[in-house]
Formats: structure tokens, C-alpha cells, sequence
């Protein structure tokens, strides 16, 4: 049974909000209690000014969050009129974000190496499980994931927060090996060095680092991504099929025990 959602509302200011790659914009917002509260792997839900006609709120990941400043930065693609609408917010702007929501990372107690794996925007939320990870003194490398090299997030950060290697993928081979990121997955995880594995990205991509890790007899995580109406556990628009009947990914994930996902 899924647990209440620890959601609550908080207002935020917003510090910056700037591109840092094609298609791709950070926003920093101060909010000092989620600051205080989310956890790697969880999201939040944000009402985004604009559009009086949109109701339902954009649920988006965290790349770091720095208790001390009192601010969380989110690393979003604009796709739509929402995160459109989110990429014309300035600093100094205001409005509300519910959150934390939902189950992050367990990554084990007593997992020695971990791969973290990520494509395209489902990049963010494997950064501050890297930056836990380096925390418990647990070793990781990561792949990664874009269609060209300028659509690529996370690489520095991840080398900053000291993964062993960090092996990229482009669509265009404008960025590392030229094809998909589970090539040097399925390389790396044929060492059997590995007793973790986190993802994040498109689902048939997930699926396949999810046989990999299998494979390769490490537990795996995979964070999905669902449409949410309401992110709190009202509305089952968020629905995920698993080996124990269907689970809201808004409660019961995002994050998700990969062996047990049916549809991705
Ligand atoms: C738990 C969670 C965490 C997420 N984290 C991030 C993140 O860190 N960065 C980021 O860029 N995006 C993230 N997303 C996806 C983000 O929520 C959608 O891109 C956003 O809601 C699109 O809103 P829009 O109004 O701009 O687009 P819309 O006009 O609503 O839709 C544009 C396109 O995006 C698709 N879409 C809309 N909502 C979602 C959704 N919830 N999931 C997947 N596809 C969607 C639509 O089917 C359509 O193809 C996350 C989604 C979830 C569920
Ligand atoms: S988004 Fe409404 S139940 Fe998950």
C-alpha cells in the first residue's frame, strides 16, 4: 500500500533560469524547506503562470539541491506550452511547487559499485544520486545518452562528483561512441564489477539496461515517467503495470524495483 504522499506546498522564488543546452534550460529556485526535505530520485509538481486554462501542474526531478543556500535547480526540456511557459520565467518570479513527491533512489546499504545510466532528459535525477552515492563513499561510472553532443547534460557534473568513467553516447557520433548508450552499458556491465544499476530515459532504453543488469546479476532501479495529473495518488493517470498488479508512479515510484516493471 502506497504510504501518504510527503508533498507539501511551497512557494518559490526564482534565482535563474537560463539554457545549458539544445533544448534544455536550468532553473534555480529558492525554496528552503524542499530544499531541507527531497531526497535523490523524487519530484516535484510545479504551477507554472500563464496559461489560466491550464490546470494541472508539470512534475519535474531535481539535479542538486543545497539545503544551506535554500535552493533546488531542476534541469527541464521545453516540449510543450508548460515547460515553454516555465523557460519565460524570470528571476525574482514566483509561484508554487508541491513536493517532494514520491519514492527516490534506495540504492542498497552495502552496495559496493553502481552504474548509473541515462538518457536524454531522464539525465537530472541520476545527479544527485551520484552526489549520495560519493557521499556513502560507494563507487559508480555512468553512460550517458544524447541525440548530439549539444543536447548533452550531466557530464561534467557526474566527472565532478567523481565517477570512474563517464561513457557517452550520441545519435550522430557527435559526442562519444556514435549509437546507443546501452553499447558501452552492455561493455561495462560485462565485467561484473557491478552490484547496482540506476536509469532513467526512454522506456525501451530502460528496458534493455534493465536485461543488462539482469544479466550481469545486479539489482536494478528504473525511474518512469508517466503522465501525472494530480502527482499525489488521486487521480491514476500515472498508472504503471508491474509484476504485483498496477502501481502509481506517482506514490509508488517514481523509482521502481526494474525486474517487476511489465510495460515500460
Ligand atoms: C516523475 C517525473 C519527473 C520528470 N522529470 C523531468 C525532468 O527532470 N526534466 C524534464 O525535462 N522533464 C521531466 N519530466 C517530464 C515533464 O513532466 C514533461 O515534459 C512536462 O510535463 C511536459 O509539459 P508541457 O506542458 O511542456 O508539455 P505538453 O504540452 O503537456 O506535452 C508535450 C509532450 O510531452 C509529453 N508529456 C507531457 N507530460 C509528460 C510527462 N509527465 N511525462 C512524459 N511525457 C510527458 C506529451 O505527451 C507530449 O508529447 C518528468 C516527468 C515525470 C512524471
Ligand atoms: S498522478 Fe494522480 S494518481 Fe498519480
Amino acid at each position: 500500500m502506497p504510504q501518504p504522499s510527503s508533498a507539501r506546498l511551497h512557494e518559490f522564488t526564482v534565482v535563474s533560469n537560463d539554457r545549458i543546452a539544445e533544448g534544455v534550460w536550468s532553473l534555480v529556485i529558492e525554496a528552503p524547506r524542499l530544499a531541507a526535505a527531497i531526497r535523490p530520485g523524487q519530484f516535484m509538481n510545479f504551477e507554472v503562470p500563464g496559461n489560466a486554462a491550464s490546470l494541472l501542474r508539470i512534475p519535474l526531478s531535481y539535479a542538486a539541491a543545497d539545503p544551506d543556500a535554500g535552493t533546488v535547480e531542476i534541469w527541464y526540456a521545453v516540449v510543450g506550452d508548460g515547460t515553454e511557459r516555465l523557460s519565460h520565467m524570470a528571476p525574482a518570479s514566483s509561484s508554487t511547487v508541491l513536493g517532494p513527491g514520491g519514492h527516490g533512489w534506495s540504492a542498497p546499504e552495502g552496495c559496493a559499485r553502481a552504474l548509473l545510466v541515462g538518457g536524454g532528459i531522464g539525465i537530472p535525477p541520476l545527479v544527485p544520486l551520484a552526489a549520495a552515492l560519493r557521499e556513502r563513499g560507494v563507487a559508480f561510472d555512468a553512460c550517458l545518452g544524447a541525440r548530439t553532443a549539444d543536447a548533452l547534460v550531466g557530464a561534467g557534473e557526474l566527472a565532478d562528483l567523481g565517477a570512474g568513467t563517464v561513457a557517452v553516447a550520441t545519435d550522430d557520433g557527435t559526442a562519444g561512441v556514435h549509437g546507443f548508450v546501452t553499447d558501452p552499458v552492455a561493455e561495462l556491465l560485462s565485467a561484473g564489477s557491478y552490484d547496482y544499476v540506476a536509469t532513467c530515459g526512454p522506456g525501451v532504453m530502460m528496458s534493455r539496461v534493465a536485461e543488462l543488469a539482469h544479466g550481469a546479476g545486479a539489482y536494478c532501479e528504473a525511474s518512469l515517467e508517466r503522465m501525472m495529473s494530480c502527482g499525489f495518488g488521486a487521480c491514476s493517470t500515472c498508472n504503471v503495470e508491474t509484476t504485483e498488479g498496477m502501481k502509481g508512479a506517482c506514490m509508488c515510484g517514481p523509482v521502481f524495483d526494474a525486474s517487476k516493471v511489465v510495460v515500460w
